[in-house]
């Protein structure tokens, strides 16, 4: 199976399906690594707080598939932001990972009130130009936060991460990124199941033979998002990337749209620091 292909802002290009490590334990993300590359994903994302980039290192040395066919991300945490601390962090992401550069570092969160994140772009472009990543983004950025870092230094990033669900559609944000030519990546996409049971979700499941999850992820795909589901199990990463032999039509997917209830299931970015 080949999966389809967005294309970035830098001449660059993701996968728009891959999978994601939050929450995978660290003895078993080399095993999860595996079986998601075995599945036919080629996306991973990880990040440093995850605490299982030495397993995510480990599962890309043991696969098959060559490194140059997959394409990996991960993330600068909070408390390493600023000129000198982020380049450590990827340095030390990279290290971990057992990598000499990585396909996507990105700002995990803004944290306005540290007011290092433009200074962590900065980094960012320095280590890209450097060589020791190919593509740089953010996550969970507002659209003022999106400004001032292409404001002060002209560089667009790739994606910006965010939590996006049938609960938590994100509108506004994603004309923004339409816009400027930044992906939309949605994070938590199965928004902890609680829109399995909504009757859109139930009768586009009936109609297709589909379960809610695949029903959901195939409307991040269909509205044009890169998404990242996990699972820590191999039935569920097959799952999860079971999704091109159906779509959704007009009206299934006007109804998921009506599910939107600008509902979090995690921290709002603007305080979250
Ligand atoms: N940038 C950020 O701030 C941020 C924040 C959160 C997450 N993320 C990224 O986004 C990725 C996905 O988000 P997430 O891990 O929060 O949530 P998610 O992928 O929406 O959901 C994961 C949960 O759903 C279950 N699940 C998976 N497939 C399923 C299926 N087909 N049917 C029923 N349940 C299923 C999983 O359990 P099983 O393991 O038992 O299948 C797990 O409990 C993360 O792993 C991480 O890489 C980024």
């Amino acid at each position: 199976m080949k999966l389809h292909r967005l294309a970035m802002n830098d001449g660059q290009s993701i996968p728009q399906l891959g999978f994601g490590l939050w929450e995978v334990p660290a003895e078993q993300t080399a095993r999860v690594v595996r079986e998601g590359l075995a599945a036919g994903y080629r996306l991973i994302d990880g990040a440093a707080i995850y605490g299982n980039e030495k397993g995510l290192g480990e599962g890309l040395r043991e696969t098959d598939v060559p490194r140059d066919r997959i394409f990996v991300t991960t993330k600068v945490w909070n408390d390493r932001q600023g000129r000198t601390e982020a380049r450590r962090a990827v340095e030390e992401s990279l290290e971990r990972i057992g990598l000499d550069r990585i396909d996507l570092i990105l700002i995990h969160w803004p944290c306005p009130h540290r007011d290092l994140y433009h200074d962590t772009w900065k980094t960012l472009i320095e280590l890209r130009d450097e060589g020791r990543v190919t593509s740089i983004g953010v996550s969970n950025f507002h659209e003022a936060q999106l400004q001032r870092i292409i404001g002060e230094t002209g560089v667009v990033p790739v994606l910006n991460q965010i939590e996006l669900h049938p609960r938590l559609q994100q509108a506004d944000l994603r004309a923004f990124h339409k816009a400027h030519g930044i992906i939309t990546q949605s994070w938590t996409p199965l928004g902890q199941g609680r829109s399995f049971d909504a009757a859109p979700v139930r009768q586009a499941a009936a109609r297709t033979g589909k379960s809610p999850a695949q029903i959901i992820l195939r409307w991040h795909l269909q509205i044009g998002c890169s998404v990242i589901p996990r699972s820590t199990r191999a039935a569920g990463l097959a799952e999860n990337i079971d999704l091109f032999d159906f779509a959704l039509t007009d009206d299934e997917m006007a109804g998921i749209a009506s599910l939107d209830a600008g509902e979090r299931t995690g921290p709002d970015p603007m305080r979250f620091n």
